[in-house]
């Protein structure tokens, strides 16, 4: 149903002139802010921010900032929007009398409307929301308030796109961030009313607090002794009961749930169905999309419920940036399905053939999301978006592909 895709499911349901984008790393405006030490969940617990992990986890610290989960949301700077600034790429242009032009002034980068040439409002980059991997959306501040800018970046088409849900004839920026956005992209954010937040509260990006919980006391107690070989006060998901540990993920990667407690509730070590409600139709289904569901999809696979182990972290490390190699996917398949097993794959592979190589590719394929795609402008007609499956099965019509590719 339309009304359950959240807004930025349908962030490609652009029209977009089609301009061809070029990253821009360039120099910073301003400086992150400092880490504050006093960001207090309302349970009572008090985080420390990521910075204070450096001195003893140095190497998980060192990797960390490369991954999505860090990128998704950031105070804006130009070398984490993707989109162009240069002259000639920075417009959006909606008709012959309204346009967009990103611009960088003095002191920011800011998305400034036009009509007929006079200057209408204007508006700062204030955070990035999204690595760019697929896509981002930007937000701006009006004293406390959180706004979403009008325009965004799609990341396929290397082009400025107007924002998921924005009217299509002209730009709006009067469209306030939803809550729930915050929850998934960000690790913390204190909330003074619907849409207003403390800005020296707020912790960026879905970083180590996130999974671990607020972490103040353990930084305290580890320093205070430095003897001791045990980590205190803090959450590994790796001893928590399996349900819990794919909560961790699951807040997040279980497409849309209904939530019955304030934002930021849960904590790692809860029980995600004590503050949302899942879709109980989801179970089961091949229908399910496959967009952002990982959960979903995952939990209804033959592996998944055969076997007592498997959670996200069987094949994912969220300390680093994976680098999409697939026979590193493969040789987790065959940690359970080993060759001489009588659950190893039954396809006979042409000669020459790497099947650890291609495990993924033919049981987790890559397929198109039935909710997300893109519209854009001119003779381009509507889109998907490829996502990886995470029903895990047997899909006959990938043989052929698969093999055919590799032969
Ligand atoms: C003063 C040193 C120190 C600081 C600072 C520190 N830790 Fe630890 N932490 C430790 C030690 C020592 C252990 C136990 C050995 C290990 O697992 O690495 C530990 C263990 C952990 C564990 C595993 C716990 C377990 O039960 O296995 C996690 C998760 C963790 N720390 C997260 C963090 C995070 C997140 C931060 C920053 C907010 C942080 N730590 C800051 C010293 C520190
Ligand atoms: C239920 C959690 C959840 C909510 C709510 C949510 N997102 Fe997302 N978002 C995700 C996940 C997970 C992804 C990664 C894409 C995937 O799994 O296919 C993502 C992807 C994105 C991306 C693309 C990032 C990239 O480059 O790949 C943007 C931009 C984005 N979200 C913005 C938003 C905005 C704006 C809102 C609110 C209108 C929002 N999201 C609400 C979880 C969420
Ligand atoms: C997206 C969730 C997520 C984020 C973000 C995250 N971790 Fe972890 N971390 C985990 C999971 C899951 C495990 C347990 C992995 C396993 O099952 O072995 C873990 C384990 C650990 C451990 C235990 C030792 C080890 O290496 O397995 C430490 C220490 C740790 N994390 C520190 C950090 C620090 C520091 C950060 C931020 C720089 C961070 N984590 C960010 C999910 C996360
Ligand atoms: C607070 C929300 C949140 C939690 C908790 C969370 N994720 Fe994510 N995850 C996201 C968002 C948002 C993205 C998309 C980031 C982007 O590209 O902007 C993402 C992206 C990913 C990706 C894709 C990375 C890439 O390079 O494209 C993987 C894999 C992933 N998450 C696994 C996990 C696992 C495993 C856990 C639990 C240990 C977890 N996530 C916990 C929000 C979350
Ligand atoms: C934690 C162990 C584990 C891992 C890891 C694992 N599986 Fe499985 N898988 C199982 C079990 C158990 C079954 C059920 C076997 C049976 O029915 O006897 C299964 C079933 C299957 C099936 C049959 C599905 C169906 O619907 O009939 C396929 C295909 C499969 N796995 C492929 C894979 C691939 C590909 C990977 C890696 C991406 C993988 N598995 C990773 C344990 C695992
Ligand atoms: C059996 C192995 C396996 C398990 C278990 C697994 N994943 Fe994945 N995941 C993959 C593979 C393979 C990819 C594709 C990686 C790539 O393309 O580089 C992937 C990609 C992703 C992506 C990026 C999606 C996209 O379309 O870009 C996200 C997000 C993700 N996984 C989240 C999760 C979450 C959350 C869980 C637990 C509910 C999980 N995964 C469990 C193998 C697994
Ligand atoms: C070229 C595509 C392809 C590749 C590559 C591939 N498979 Fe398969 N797999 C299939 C097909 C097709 C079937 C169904 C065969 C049948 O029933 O006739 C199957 C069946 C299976 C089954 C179910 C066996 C049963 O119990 O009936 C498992 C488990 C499996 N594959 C695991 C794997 C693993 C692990 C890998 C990587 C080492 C792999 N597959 C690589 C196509 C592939």
């Amino acid at each position: 149903m339309r009304s359950l895709v959240p807004v930025h499911r349908r962030i490609f349901l652009v029209t977009g002139a089609l301009l061809a984008g070029v990253l821009l790393f360039t120099r910073c405006f301003h400086e992150a802010p400092a880490e504050n030490p006093l960001i207090v969940h309302p349970d009572g617990q008090r985080y420390a921010g990521d910075a204070a992990c450096k001195s003893c986890h140095r190497a998980i610290c060192d990797s960390f900032p490369s991954t999505a989960h860090y990128l998704t949301s950031r105070v804006a700077e130009k070398k984490y929007i993707k989109g162009s600034f240069a002259y000639g790429e920075n417009e959006f242009v909606f008709d012959a009398h309204r346009k967009v032009v990103m611009e960088e002034q003095g002191d920011g980068l800011f998305q400034t409307a036009f009509e007929d040439g006079q200057r209408g409002e204007s508006e700062r980059f204030d955070i990035v929301m999204g690595s760019g991997k697929k896509g981002q959306t930007y937000l701006y501040w009006k004293d406390k308030e959180l706004y979403q800018l009008p325009i965004s970046y799609f990341t396929n088409r290397h082009s400025w796109a107007n924002s998921p849900g924005f009217a299509a004839d002209k730009p709006s920026f009067q469209r306030h961030i939803e809550v729930r956005c915050m929850e998934c992209h960000m690790t913390f954010a204190r909330r003074l009313s619907s849409y207003e937040y403390d800005p020296d509260r707020i912790i960026y990006g879905v970083s180590c607090e996130r999974c671990h919980g607020p972490a103040g006391k353990h930084v305290e107690y580890q320093e205070q002794h430095p003897d001791e070989r045990r980590g205190r006060f803090i959450v590994n998901p790796a001893a928590l009961t399996r349900q819990q540990q794919l909560d961790v993920c699951a807040l997040c990667h279980s497409g849309v749930m209904k939530s019955n407690s304030p934002a930021w509730s849960f904590l790692p070590g809860d029980t995600l169905s004590h503050f949302f409600l899942r879709n109980a139709s989801h179970i089961d289904s091949v229908d399910l999309d496959v967009h952002a569901n990982q959960y979903g999809l995952l939990t209804a696979s033959k592996c998944f419920r055969t076997s007592a182990t498997m959670t996200c972290s069987t094949c994912h490390n969220t300390h680093e940036k994976e680098k999409g190699d697939m026979a590193v996917y493969g040789r987790k398949c065959m940690s359970c399905h080993q060759p001489a097993s009588h659950d190893f794959c039954r396809f006979t592979p042409p000669r020459g053939f790497s099947m650890e190589a291609n495990c993924v590719n033919c049981h987790m394929p890559v397929r198109a999301s039935k909710i997300l795609t893109l519209q854009l402008s001119g003779q381009h007609g509507p889109a998907p978006e490829m996502v990886r499956s995470h029903l895990i099965a047997v899909y006959r019509d990938m043989t052929t592909i698969v093999t055919g590719k590799k032969q």
